[in-house]
């Protein structure tokens, strides 16, 4: 029998103190909303369950996660997590997400959702080749011209969540959830890959913190050029707080990080590394980015702070 690995990571919820606001910033980003009773589904290209849930509630919070599973290992992971103690329930709120819900042992709900066999690969391994540039031809024509500039993600690549107790819980979400560490940031983050086979460097994290809390969500364009009309599109839109573009050591993808209107982050990336079951994980202890040379501190408040609440 296989291994019991979620794919990938679906979707996140947050609960924000107004909706509306938290529309306006992610339909800015470019992905679409839709409403839903009281909360608002936030969809990227990619078909399939909502990205990102907002939920009202007193203050930005992290929520939920929600996890891609292949359908027939649904019943499986019930018995696994029942027998680990986190075993599956149905919370008030479980007609947000279809699935199977259960909480880790730090409280946070998990959402378990079925995803066809053929969609269970993670995008990142059918998607073209990584560009760093368009592709387009470029002799006699104006590429300024060409490139669009309407940015819409293709698709939720990661997540990192604080949490307390970093050790514990690297090990209750690799053995409760078929994890595997692809690097780590010594004693303070881990990259925590899904699915097998050739897949992304990550599509979850778990940063060393006080409390849980929600630190950035990520999604994948094609190339750099993207992220920066990404990066315009916010700056036009009032979303001025930002940091980058620059690319990042750890998993090595292109970024440009927008502040959201509670003190997190969203990421446009692109160019992450894909690793194979030849991988080896590794502690590091470098800067998270190789360039460029004006970043901010990301280990201190200034990029890396928890603003929720305990
Ligand atoms: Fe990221």
């Amino acid at each position: 029998m296989h291994t019991l690995r979620i794919q990938h990571l679906a979707g996140y919820g947050l609960e924000v103190p107004d909706l509306q606001v938290g529309e306006d910033f992610y339909t800015a980003y470019g992905l679409r909303s839709q409403r839903q009773g009281d909360t608002v589904q936030l969809h990227s290209q990619q078909s399939g369950p909502a990205a990102i849930v907002l939920m009202p509630g007193a203050q930005k919070r992290l929520h939920h996660l929600s996890f891609a599973v292949q359908a027939q290992d649904l019943e499986r992971f019930a018995e696994h997590l029942k027998a680990l103690g986190t075993p599956t329930t149905t919370p008030a709120f479980a007609q947000v997400r279809e699935g199977l819900w259960f909480q880790d042992p730090w409280g946070t709900w998990i959402n378990l959702v079925a995803v066809p066999s053929k969609a269970a690969a993670p995008a990142s391994t059918t998607e073209s080749p990584p560009k760093g540039v368009t592709g387009l031809p470029r002799t006699d024509r104006h590429l300024w011209r060409e490139l669009p500039r309407q940015i819409r993600p293709n698709r939720l690549g990661h997540m990192l969540m604080y949490t307390p107790d970093w050790e514990k819980a690297e090990a209750y979400y690799c053995q409760a959830l078929g994890f595997r560490v692809s690097d780590r940031a010594a004693g303070k983050v881990a990259f925590l890959s899904g699915g097998e086979g050739v897949r992304d460097h990550h599509c979850f994290g778990l940063i060393n913190g006080t409390h849980r809390g929600f630190q950035h969500g990520s999604f994948h364009v094609d190339t750099i050029d993207d992220i920066g009309f990404g990066a315009l599109q916010m700056h036009q839109a009032g979303f001025k707080e930002g940091f980058g573009p620059g690319r990042h050591a750890l998993a090595s993808n292109l970024f440009y990080y927008v502040r959201d209107p509670w003190g997190s982050w969203i990421e446009y990336y692109a160019d992450m590394d894909k690793i194979s079951e030849d991988w080896q994980a590794k502690d590091w202890n470098e800067l998270p980015y190789i360039w460029p040379a004006w970043a901010p501190e990301f280990w201190t408040k200034e990029m890396n702070a928890n603003f929720e609440p305990r």
